[in-house]
C-alpha cells in the first residue's frame, strides 16, 4: 500500500510571519491526518522558523528548489540541499515547471538537483509535465518519458525509495483548468509503466505519483479515487490553511 502525500507548494508567497501563521493554523486542522504524509514548502527564508514551530507535528517542511552543487563554495544566490536539511527540511521539490520555463532548467540540472537532494538525506519531489502545445501535438507521453529518464538518470535502487514524482501538466497549473481524473490517471499509469521498464516492477509499485495543477477541495476526491494517483502537489489552494486542510482530509 502506498501512503498518499499531500504537499503544498507556497511558491513566492508569504512573509515569515504569514508563513508561520498559516503553518500554525494548519497544524490542528490536519493533526488527525494519519492516512497521508503532509508537506508544506515555504520560501527559503521561512523554512527554519516554520520547521521549528512545527516540530513534533505530522507536517513536514520542504524546500522548493536546491542547488545542483553539493560542496560549499562561490555560488552566489544558491542554497545547497544539505543546508535545507540543516534547517529542518525533509523534502525538496525539483524541476517544477516554473523553474524549467522561467529559469531555464533542463533535465540535466534537474538530475543534478535530484542527486544532491538524495545525497543530503532529503526526499525529492521531482516534477514532470507537458505544455498545452505538446499535449495537442500528441507528444505528452514522450515529453514526460524524457523528463523521467533525464531527471532520474544514475539513481540506485535504494535512491528510488526517496523519490516522489509529481505529474503537473503545465496547462493545468494556476489556470483553474484541472486535468480530468481520467486524463491524470492515464498519465500516472504511463509513468508507473515507464518506471517498471526502466527500474523494476517493485520500484514502480512503491513509487508515489502526485498530481498537480489546480487541485482544489472540490476536485481532490475524484483524483484520489484513481488507482495510480497517490496524492497531490497543491499551489494556490495550499496558501490558506482551511482549503489545504480540506484537501488533506479528502473524503475516503
Ligand atoms: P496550482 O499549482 O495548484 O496553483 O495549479 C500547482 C503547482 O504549481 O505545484
Amino acid at each position: 500500500m502506498r501512503k498518499p502525500v499531500i504537499a503544498g507548494n507556497w511558491k513566492m508567497y508569504k512573509t515569515l510571519s504569514q508563513a508561520v501563521d498559516t503553518a500554525l493554523a494548519l497544524k490542528p486542522l490536519v493533526a488527525n491526518a494519519n492516512h497521508c504524509d503532509v508537506v508544506i514548502a515555504p520560501v527559503f527564508t521561512a523554512i527554519k522558523t516554520v520547521a521549528d514551530r512545527l516540530e513534533g507535528s505530522n507536517i513536514r517542511v520542504a524546500g522548493q528548489d536546491c542547488s545542483t552543487e553539493t560542496e560549499e563554495g562561490a555560488h552566489t544566490g544558491e542554497v545547497m540541499a544539505s543546508m535545507l536539511r540543516d534547517v529542518g527540511a525533509r523534502h525538496v521539490i525539483v524541476g517544477h515547471s516554473e523553474r524549467r520555463q522561467f529559469y531555464s532548467e533542463t533535465d540535466e540540472t534537474v538530475n543534478k538537483k535530484t542527486h544532491a537532494g538524495i545525497k543530503s538525506g532529503l526526499t525529492v519531489i521531482m516534477c514532470v509535465g507537458e505544455t498545452l502545445d505538446q499535449r495537442e501535438q500528441g507528444s505528452a507521453e514522450s515529453v514526460v518519458s524524457q523528463q523521467l529518464s533525464g531527471g532520474l538518470s544514475g539513481l540506485t535502487a535504494s535512491d528510488l525509495d526517496r523519490i516522489i514524482v509529481a505529474y503537473e501538466p503545465v496547462w493545468a497549473i494556476g489556470t483553474g483548468r484541472t486535468a480530468t481524473p481520467e486524463q491524470a490517471q492515464e498519465m500516472h499509469a504511463f509513468i508507473r509503466r515507464v518506471f517498471a521498464e526502466r527500474h523494476s516492477a517493485a520500484a514502480a509499485e512503491a513509487l508515489r505519483i502526485l498530481y498537480g495543477g489546480s487541485v482544489k477541495p472540490d476536485n481532490i476526491e475524484g483524483l484520489m479515487k484513481q488507482a495510480d494517483i497517490d496524492g497531490a502537489l497543491v499551489g494556490g489552494a495550499s496558501l490558506k490553511a482551511e482549503s489545504f486542510a480540506e484537501i488533506v482530509n479528502y473524503r475516503r
